[in-house]
């Protein structure tokens, strides 16, 4: 089993094996991405927040999307994923603003962004969490903005789910589940909220828009 840091039961499981999780996931959820950028509705000139970026494979690919006009950021707690994604970044030459952040306490002004992208950070925000999160996104986002969270829908199969949830950390995993983010982000007060599969990988969306 990978083993994720517990920083503090209040602050979230962070991934400071960068370099490996790259490695072993860059490629696999590579397939993802264009269906998550598609999700979304990201469109060019664009601002756009990663949220938990992790080595900021679909961060970069937000801000191929947004192009010159736009604004891409990625956050994530853990400063190894940070380094890493700014790597990745100078060495495409592209404008990205990596900063290490927690998920419930962003570095941003009110309604600054018109889209906020999450993909497989929920499961690692423990309890109240996910809730807090919700909060700080809204903040941010634009009125008539778009959140959108992508995370595991594992299968209900006892063998084929129980394998996945211990390569995949099981402590971590029993935390996945898109279908009560919805209900998180109605409870946030979200519009027009919807969840479903995303039809790539084993991974499932909650996409709600901040009031006008
Ligand atoms: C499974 S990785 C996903 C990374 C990336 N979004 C992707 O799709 O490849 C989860 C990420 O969430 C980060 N994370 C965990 N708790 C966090 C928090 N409270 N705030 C911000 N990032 C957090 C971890 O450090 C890790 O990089």
């Amino acid at each position: 089993m990978m083993a994720h840091t517990h920083e503090t039961a209040s602050k979230g499981n962070l991934v400071r094996w960068s370099k490996r999780y790259d490695a072993i996931f860059g490629h696999l959820l590579s397939g993802s991405e264009d269906r998550v950028i598609e999700l979304a509705e990201i469109k060019t000139g664009a601002t756009v927040l990663d949220l938990g970026c992790g080595p900021g494979s679909l961060t970069l690919k937000a801000k191929a999307h947004v192009g010159k006009t736009g604004k891409v950021f990625g956050i994530d707690a853990a400063p190894e994923m940070i380094e890493l994604a700014r790597k990745k970044a100078a060495e495409k030459g592209v404008e990205v603003g990596f900063q290490v952040s927690y998920a419930q306490e962003l570095p941003f002004a009110d309604a600054t962004f018109d889209v906020v992208i999450s993909r497989l950070v929920f499961h690692h925000l423990p309890g109240d969490l996910k809730r807090q999160a919700l909060n700080e996104i809204q903040r941010v986002l634009k009125p008539g903005g778009r959140c959108l969270v992508v995370d595991f829908d594992l299968p209900s199969l006892p063998v084929v789910g129980g394998f996945l949830k211990h390569l995949l950390g099981s402590h971590a995993m029993p935390q996945t589940d898109v279908r009560n983010y919805a209900v998180l982000m109605k409870q946030a007060d979200y519009q027009e909220v919807e969840c479903d599969s995303t039809g790539r990988l084993l991974l499932a969306y909650a996409k709600g828009i901040k009031a006008q």
